[in-house]
Parts: structure tokens; C-alpha cells; sequence
């Protein structure tokens, strides 16, 4: 059947994907709609891998609401993205209050991905590895792994997680690096520190959390994402939304479209770019309009389940035919 995911596949790509989160889970219209691989043939996990989920207090790991996304999308027959291991935030104050010292919060670094990771072998074909280790102006973001350890924190992750499941492509992510800059060139050079360590990393992923009619071009989407290819990494859109004023205007539906188009139109010319996911597929369950006032309808559904047609189909035929 025609869909987002089919027009990705028939475009070169591995898939066509959305977040969800186990509360969506008792929606069974939603369950239907997150199920059809026509439209969706990557899950990613949007809140229940994460370091407060899994290990809520030292050596104790809660893997239950983890896994159930995880067999979901098996059953589906959908590809798992798994976000994400190391991140300042949804972190429990055990961690991050803890006032471990540099080898002792190494080994709890360690020790939550292997046990992670391991849990997750062979069922997770990305990880989000570290996310948002940067500041705006591409500088490493103070939080408590750089703090204790220091930018060494990275390749230590990385390669831990490689050795618990060498079959993982482990991923660097990250928002406003999606077009040139600092932030951008910060990013560019983790992967180039993880390299030099001697640590693998696979891929890069380009939130693209962005907003209606300020997105940044096509062609440098393009162009940014051809600066990581040519580090050596794959590259992916992994949790793209386009949010705008709430209710949303006619003509900010229509610039809307042509945002989608835009970023569509980017991981499409760079074959190296794997696949997009949207960050939940439904203005229904959109982290949008609790954390930005006023803001949200960033969805190609609504919050009824109804597809907005002029988006929808402006993300297919930016896919090109099937
Ligand atoms: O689990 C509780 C639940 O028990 C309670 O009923 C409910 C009431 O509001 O809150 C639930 O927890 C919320 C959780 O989402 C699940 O809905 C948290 O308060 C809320 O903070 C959390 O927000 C998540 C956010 O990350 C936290 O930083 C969003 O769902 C999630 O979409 C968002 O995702 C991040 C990516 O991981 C990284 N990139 C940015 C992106 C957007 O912030």
C-alpha cells in the first residue's frame, strides 16, 4: 500500500518512521494508525529508554515499558530506534546529584549502557548513544558526565555501547544542527573526537525540531548533512516536527507543507541519509504544546487521527512515485 514509509523505501531510503511513548498505547486508533507500515517503518522510542525508566536508582533496571514499544514494533514487523543512553536530562538525581568522583561515574556510566544495551541486543538497529552533549555556539554542554569525566565521556560511551551490541548502528543527536554553524561544526567534531579515540560511531541524527516558515532551506539541509557524510557517518532525521501559533492558519498549513517538502526534499539528495522520523505522528500526543505556549499543530495528523491532507501529501510527493 502507497504511504510515507513505502515512498521512502521506493526513494532509497531504509524507512519512514514516528516516535510514540506507552501512555498512546491504550488508543487503539492511534495503536492502528502507529501500526500501518505503509506509513511507518521505524518506532522510535520516545521516553521509556531513557536513563529515569531503565535504571531508576543505582543497579536497579526497569526495562518493562521499554519492552513493550520494543515488541510492538516487532510484531509490526518496524525497524527500533532506541533513545537514549546518555543525556542530561530524564536523568534521576542519583546521577546526576550524586557527587561521584571521575572513575566511579565512569563505571556507572559503563555499567547502565552495557546492561542497557545488552537488554536491547539485536532488537535495537539504532541507538542514540549521547544526546545534546553541545551548547548553541557548538562549546560542550555543562552537565554532570562532562563536568566529573570531561569530554572523554563521549568515545567511553560509544564504545561501550558498540561493545555490548556490535550489531547497533550507534548514533550521535542533536537539534539545531541541521544547517551550518557552530553548533553544527561542534557535532562534526564529536564524531571526529569518538573517531580519534578509536571509537565507533555510525550515524548522526538531526532532530529537526523546527518551526513553520523558519526552517532552514533545502539546499543547506542538503549541504549540512553532506558535511557528515563526508566524516565518514551515515545521517538521519530523527525527530522532526513543525511547529506553528495555535489554531493554525490556511497559509501556515501551506508553508508548513513546504517545510516538510524542504527536509524531505534533503534526506532524499543525500543518499547517505537513512530515513526521518517524525516526533509522534499526531498533534495528539505532540511534547509541543506543553513546552511552548500557545504552539503546537507540528504533526502531519491532527488531534482527531485525521491526516492533514496538504501535508501529508506534500511529504509524499516529495518522496517522488512509488
Ligand atoms: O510519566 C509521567 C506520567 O506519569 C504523568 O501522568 C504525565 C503528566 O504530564 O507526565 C509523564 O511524564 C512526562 C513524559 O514526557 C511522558 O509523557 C514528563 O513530565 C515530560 O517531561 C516528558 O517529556 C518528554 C521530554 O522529552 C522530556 O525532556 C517528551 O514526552 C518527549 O517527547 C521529549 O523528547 C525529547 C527527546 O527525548 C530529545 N530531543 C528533544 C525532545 C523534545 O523535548
Amino acid at each position: 500500500a502507497d504511504g510515507l514509509n513505502t515512498r521512502a523505501v521506493a526513494a532509497g531510503k531504509e524507512y519512514f518512521g514516528t516516535g510514540t511513548d506507552n501512555h498512546e498505547l491504550t488508543d487503539m486508533a492511534y495503536v492502528t494508525a502507529l501500526s500501518n507500515t505503509a506509513d511507518f517503518g521505524q518506532i522510535t522510542v520516545g521516553n521509556s529508554m531513557k536513563w529515569d525508566t531503565i535504571e531508576p536508582s543505582r543497579g536497579t533496571f526497569s526495562y518493562t515499558n521499554g519492552d513493550v514499544i520494543a515488541s510492538l514494533a516487532a510484531k509490526n514487523g518496524q525497524k527500533l530506534r532506541c533513545h537514549t543512553l546518555v543525556w542530561y536530562n530524564q536523568l534521576p538525581n542519583w546521577v546526576s546529584n550524586g557527587g561521584f568522583d571521575n572513575v566511579t561515574l565512569i563505571s556507572i556510566m559503563k555499567n547502565h549502557i552495557t546492561n542497557e544495551v545488552t537488554h536491547y541486543k539485536g532488537k535495537c538497529f539504532h541507538w542514540d548513544v549521547v544526546n545534546e552533549a553541545l551548547n548553541e555556539d557548538g562549546t560542550y554542554r555543562t552537565n554532570v558526565f562532562y563536568n566529573t569525566i570531561g569530554p572523554a565521556y563521549i568515545p567511553i560511551a560509544f564504545a561501550t555501547a558498540a561493545a555490548a551490541d556490535p550489531g547497533a548502528k550507534l548514533y550521535y543527536n542533536d537539534y539545531n544542527i541541521e544547517s551550518a554553524g557552530a553548533k553544527s561544526t561542534g557535532a562534526q567534531n564529536i564524531v571526529k573526537s569518538i573517531k580519534a579515540y578509536g571509537a565507533k560511531i555510525d550515524g548522526v541524527g538531526f532532530q529537526s525540531h523546527f518551526i513553520v516558515g523558519s526552517t532552514p532551506s533545502q539546499s543547506a539541509q542538503t549541504s549540512n548533512l553532506n558535511a557528515f557524510v563526508a566524516l565518514g557517518v551515515e545521517v538521519a532525521i530523527t525527530e522532526l516536527d513543525i511547529r506553528t501559533t495555535t489554531p493554525a492558519t490556511t497559509s501556515a498549513v501551506t508553508q508548513q507543507a513546504k517545510d516538510y517538502a524542504s527536509t524531505v526534499g534533503a534526506c532524499k539528495a543525500v543518499s547517505k541519509c537513512v530515513g526521518i522520523t517524525i516526533w509522534d505522528f499526531t498533534d495528539k500526543y505532540s511534547w509541543i504544546p506543553s513546552t511552548f505556549s500557545g504552539q503546537g499543530a507540528a504533526l502531519p495528523w491532527d488531534e482527531n487521527l485525521v491526516k492533514k491532507a496538504e501535508v501529508y501529501n506534500a511529504i509524499l510527493n516529495a518522496w517522488g512515485t512509488a
